[in-house]
């Protein structure tokens, strides 16, 4: 079972997840109310991801005998200078993740809990997963530039990422 240390900082996990689910919908708003569909699809899914990875977290600790809370967050942002500051601060936001995700597995194994250590293995492939694509996005955007049309390319751009199927179209190997 979990180790009450374990408890608050899977807890702490919840809280981040369910922040970067709400910092996501805040971004996909703004790119909805600022004319960029494709964007605003592509944060809104991610929005709905999130949210899945603070219910496995969520349901993990009571699966343990812990006990899940439900966290207050912050308000996230909801104004953003361009598309590229609102991409290069999502993909900020997945790496500050990834390394909350590596700070879970050091705990996990300096405690030798390998119940959890094997439960968050998901999340550490997870989180490169989603690193790369955040990545991809703001390499694409950072290459179109800021030219009189480069938010309908960007918009483009993003569309076709959203219409990638997994394990199916090309690039889905690395997606
Ligand atoms: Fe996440
Ligand atoms: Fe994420």
């Amino acid at each position: 079972m979990l180790s009450a240390k374990m408890i608050e900082a899977l807890n702490r996990q919840v809280k981040e997840e369910y922040y970067a689910s709400n910092l996501y919908l805040s971004m996909a708003s703004w790119c909805e109310v600022n004319g960029l569909s494709g964007c605003a699809a592509f944060m809104y899914e991610h929005a709905v991801e999130e949210r899945i990875h603070m219910m496995k977290f969520f349901k993990y600790i009571n699966m343990m005998d812990g006990h899940a809370i439900v966290p207050e967050v912050p308000m996230p942002p909801s104004e953003w200078l361009n598309i590229q500051t609102v991409f290069a601060e999502a993909y900020q936001h997945e790496k500050k993740v990834t390394n909350l995700i590596s700070i879970l597995v050091e705990l996990s194994s300096k405690e030798q809990d390998f119940a959890t250590l094997n439960f968050l293995q998901w999340f550490v492939s997870e989180q490169a997963e989603e690193e790369v694509l955040f990545k991809e996005v703001l390499d694409k955007v950072k290459l179109i530039g800021d030219g009189p049309q480069s938010l309908y390319f960007i918009d483009t751009e993003v569309q076709k990422i959203n219409n990638r199927v997994p394990g199916q179209e090309n690039g889905a190997e690395e997606a």
